[in-house]
């Protein structure tokens, strides 16, 4: 039945079990983002609590966009088992860190992805793919700016911190501009 499927879609199914992998990342990625959000504002940064809480939305569109797209090229979507994702940080600039870990595990997975869509010429894929290869070089580089801001400002100091969470979310603030 599977096979007959199949015939049905040009999708190959490997290029189906990455995307579904893909789907899972970003629904992740989404999941991190809400633990460091909270984490932000249980913690007296409200502003850049607020940045994040969008990014966890952004991710949330990431996971469907392809979601939607499997399901669209006739492939089957699977809905992702996101796992724990951590609760602690033990530093607010550690929150930042943590982003943008994140963001260069993303962008190598769909690195791969896209690498793999030319490997076996799925070509519609890898048209769909360089959206994400765009939006990661501008999530990737806005997860540095917020790293650099540390470099910048001394986050120990109360008015440090004042002023790095006011200063981080207006990277969001750009964002949606
Ligand atoms: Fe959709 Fe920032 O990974």
């Amino acid at each position: 039945m599977k096979d007959l499927l199949r015939l049905r879609t040009s999708l190959k199914e490997e290029i189906e079990i990455i995307l579904n992998a893909q789907c899972k990342m970003e629904a992740e990625a989404s999941q991190k983002y809400l633990a460091m959000a909270s984490w932000l504002d249980r913690n007296g940064f409200a502003k850049s609590a607020e940045y994040l809480y969008a990014q966890a939305e952004e991710e949330r569109q990431h996971f469907l966009k392809i979601f939607k797209y499997i399901t669209e090229v006739g492939g089957t979507a699977i809905t992702p088992i996101v796992g724990e994702v951590p609760q602690e940080y033990p530093t607010f600039k550690s929150v930042f860190e943590a982003a943008l870990q994140s963001e260069i595990a993303v962008t190598n997975a769909i690195n791969k992805i896209v690498a793999k869509c030319r490997e076996v010429n799925d070509y519609a894929t890898e048209d769909f793919m360089m959206w994400y290869v765009t939006e990661q070089r501008e999530e990737e580089k806005n997860a540095r700016r917020a790293l650099e801001l540390f470099d910048l400002i001394d986050s120990e100091s109360p008015t440090g911190k004042f002023v790095l969470d006011k200063e981080i979310a207006k990277i969001g603030e750009a964002e949606n501009e």
